[in-house]
């Protein structure tokens, strides 16, 4: 069974085919992203227009790619919430056009599931086995930090997130005080790789009876710290990036970790943008072999937004 997945709710126009929501037969995604870092964030009214300009080719890419024609497909599916509304609203406006167009069933995808979902996803002839579920699944990314228990695809219960900045947004207004550019997390891991360890020491909020984070306290620190160092002088980015980076990542890996032994749960899946940082990544898989927790990332390009993620949820949504 294939599905086209389309999503469009940040500076990404993507457009995917997945089988049996499995197997990835195309995968494009177009960003926006450069035209936005001058201005350090995302404009919105940047992406919708380049979102309307190009989600036409964005669509016959992935179905030429998939060489699957039109009509083969079973059903479409577009990113329904949340995002960007004049973004979801060019995909959505797009895929009821299309799905309308083809007699074919249309179905909204919820964006935060569809990045945990993207742990089911393979490239053809990949045999590894799914992750085994129920489940804890945490979503780092810009717009959202939060954790779910997963029964299985379509049961997701939100059970912590953020009560202030998403982990992401963190990232990129620090990468801003210190002056690293925009996307902030990737900038960030670079600095802070400049860095072996540091003396400085930042810490995120515990709040250890709740799931909930906070990441807004953090970032307010960092601001402090640079205008109270700042002037004297040599400024050690690099240590500022690798300290700020520590304590995030750490406080990520304790509470997905936390949730995964509240809920009896062997399997940790991970999703959103900053799924890609490496320091996330190492201390969660070295922590959960210890605690005995079996710890799930897609692969880099699936972390960030993509269409795959779409249609390969969509197919348990039938
Ligand atoms: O999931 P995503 O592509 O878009 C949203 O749905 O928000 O996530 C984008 C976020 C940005 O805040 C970006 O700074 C962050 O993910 N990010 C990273 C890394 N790569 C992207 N954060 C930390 N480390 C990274 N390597
Ligand atoms: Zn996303």
């Amino acid at each position: 069974m294939n599905i086209l997945g389309i999503e469009t709710s940040c500076d990404e126009t993507a457009a995917a085919v997945v089988k049996d929501g499995r197997t990835i037969l195309s995968n494009v995604v177009v960003s926006s992203l450069r035209e936005h870092s001058k201005y350090g964030g995302i404009i919105p009214e940047i992406a919708s227009r380049r979102q309307l300009a190009c989600i036409t080719a964005v669509v016959d890419e992935a179905l030429r790619r998939a060489g699957s024609d039109e009509h083969r497909l079973q059903a479409i599916a577009v990113t329904g919430f949340p995002g960007l509304i004049g973004s979801l609203l060019v995909g959505k406006s797009f895929a009821r056009a299309y799905a309308a167009r083809l007699a074919k069933p249309l179905y909204e995808i919820d964006h935060i599931q569809a990045h945990l979902y993207a742990n089911f996803l393979r490239e053809s002839g990949d045999r590894t086995p799914a992750p085994k579920l129920p489940g804890i699944g945490l979503v780092v990314s810009g717009g959202h930090t939060s954790l779910y228990h997963v029964r299985d695809p379509r049961h997701f219960r939100l059970i912590g997130r953020t009560r202030d900045d998403a982990a992401g947004e963190a990232f990129d207004k620090v990468a801003r005080v210190l002056e690293l550019g925009y996307p902030g997390g990737p900038a960030i891991e670079k600095k802070a790789g400049e860095a072996k360890k540091s003396a400085i020491k930042f810490t995120c909020a515990r709040m250890p009876d709740t799931l909930d984070f906070s990441f807004s306290g953090i970032k307010t620190a960092v601001l402090y710290h640079k205008r109270e160092h700042a002037a004297g002088g040599e400024y050690p980015v690099a240590e500022v990036a690798h300290a700020f980076q520590d304590s995030v990542t750490e406080n990520l890996a304790d509470k997905a970790l936390d949730a995964c032994q509240k809920y009896r749960c062997r399997t940790l899946l991970v999703g959103g943008g900053v799924a890609a940082n490496k320091s996330l990544r190492h201390k969660l898989i070295d922590r959960g072999r210890i605690g005995g927790i079996n710890v799930h990332f897609p692969p880099m390009p699936l972390c960030l937004d993509n269409a795959a993620m779409i249609a390969g949820l969509a197919m348990h949504h039938q």
